[in-house]
């Protein structure tokens, strides 16, 4: 998610749900073609805790996208994706994202052209909507996925709405028009070969496990980031895995952020505690001392210090019981808002 799941956010989500697969931001194809060795680096650098990371990628041009995913397969990515879903007009200006799902043969020339030059154990896939403006013709998406599955590409990753290119703004486009899951449903049974993942709309534990009883993979977008512990919860639902705390992951990205900035020292653009921070603010959504938390992680002046420490400092503590909460924090957020 643009702006959202950079590779710091990558990280959180990953100790918070060890077996999801976690994607980069969209990356266009411009920079991974054209830029300079830091550029490329900047787009494309990950930890190898993030593993299994999905690189998508943004672009129209086979040849272009054929170098972006040799690229991301170099760099050992786990999956290219190609973004055929996002409406927003920079992108259609662009012609790409959603608008390309108006162009079926030209998306499966791109997928081939990636399937060509990365190696077979890192899959090409796909992540589109289920029709294009206020057209619900079931046909329209079947006959989408039927051609480009054809050059090559075995995973669709469906947003289960259509985008409307005119008049929408992206915001918009994720709430508007209605999901509709089942259209979903149908692909699974016309093309019993292939692999759907549902994306749109799950927000809690008991939808992803309602969902993953009935499709073949889950995504999770929005919920994942405003409310970042629900990935903790459906790990648990889907994997057994024993529910990880808040403060665990607290201690696991301090030492992230630590080695962070240890590391990146030398660097232009060294990792500093905000870029980090600022993808934890959703960890205590709905908790007592949440509030707290999100203040004192946006806080500049906290900020500023560049102390990792922050956000054991700013981690609720809870005695027993709720009731018997209080606020250790109190007296350093009276020092900074007196
Ligand atoms: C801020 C933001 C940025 C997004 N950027 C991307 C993106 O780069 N690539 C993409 O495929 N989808 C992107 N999306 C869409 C989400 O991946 C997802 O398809 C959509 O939000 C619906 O899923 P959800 O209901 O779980 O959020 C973005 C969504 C948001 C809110």
């Amino acid at each position: 998610m643009m702006e959202w799941s950079d590779r710091h956010c990558r990280v959180l989500f990953r100790h918070l749900a060890p077996h999801a697969r976690v994607y980069t931001e969209m990356i266009n194809t411009g920079p991974l073609n054209y830029g300079s060795e830091e550029v490329i680096r900047n787009h494309l650098q990950f930890s190898e805790v993030e593993h299994p990371v999905a690189l998508q990628l943004g672009g129209s041009e086979p040849a272009h996208l054929a170098v972006a995913a040799k690229l991301g397969a170099d760099w050992g990515y786990d999956e290219i994706n190609l973004n055929c879903g996002c409406p927003s007009e920079r992108v259609q200006r662009g012609s790409f994202g959603a608008c390309l799902m108006a162009e079926p043969a030209l998306v499966a020339d791109c997928v081939k052209a990636m399937v060509d030059v990365v190696p077979p154990s890192v899959p090409v896939t796909v992540k589109h909507r289920i029709g294009l403006d206020y057209n619900e013709s079931y046909d329209f998406v079947r006959d989408f996925v039927g051609t480009v599955a054809q050059a090559g590409c075995n995973v669709f990753v469906v947003h289960a709405r259509n985008a409307v290119l005119k008049g929408l703004s992206p915001k918009e486009n994720r709430e508007v028009p209605p999901l509709r899951y089942h259209v979903v449903a149908q692909l699974m049974k016309d093309f019993p070969q292939l692999t759907f993942v549902l994306n749109g709309g799950i927000a809690t534990a008991e939808q992803s496990s309602g969902a993953a009883n009935n499709f073949h993979g889950i995504m999770l977008g929005r919920a994942a980031y405003h409310d970042s512990y629900v990935l903790a919860k459906v790990e648990t639902a889907l994997y057994g895995t024993p529910l990880i705390t808040r403060e665990a992951v607290v201690e696991k990205m301090v030492a992230y952020a630590r080695e962070q900035i240890a590391t990146t020292q030398t660097h232009r653009h060294p990792t500093r505690v905000r870029d980090i921070a600022r993808h934890m603010l959703g960890l205590y959504t709905g908790e007592v001392g949440g509030k707290a938390w999100r203040r004192m992680l946006s806080d500049p002046k906290l900020l500023n210090e560049n102390d990792p420490n922050l956000f054991l400092r700013a981690m609720p503590f809870k005695s027993v019981g709720e009731e018997e909460f209080s606020d250790h924090r109190q007296p350093l957020l009276d020092a900074l808002t007196g």
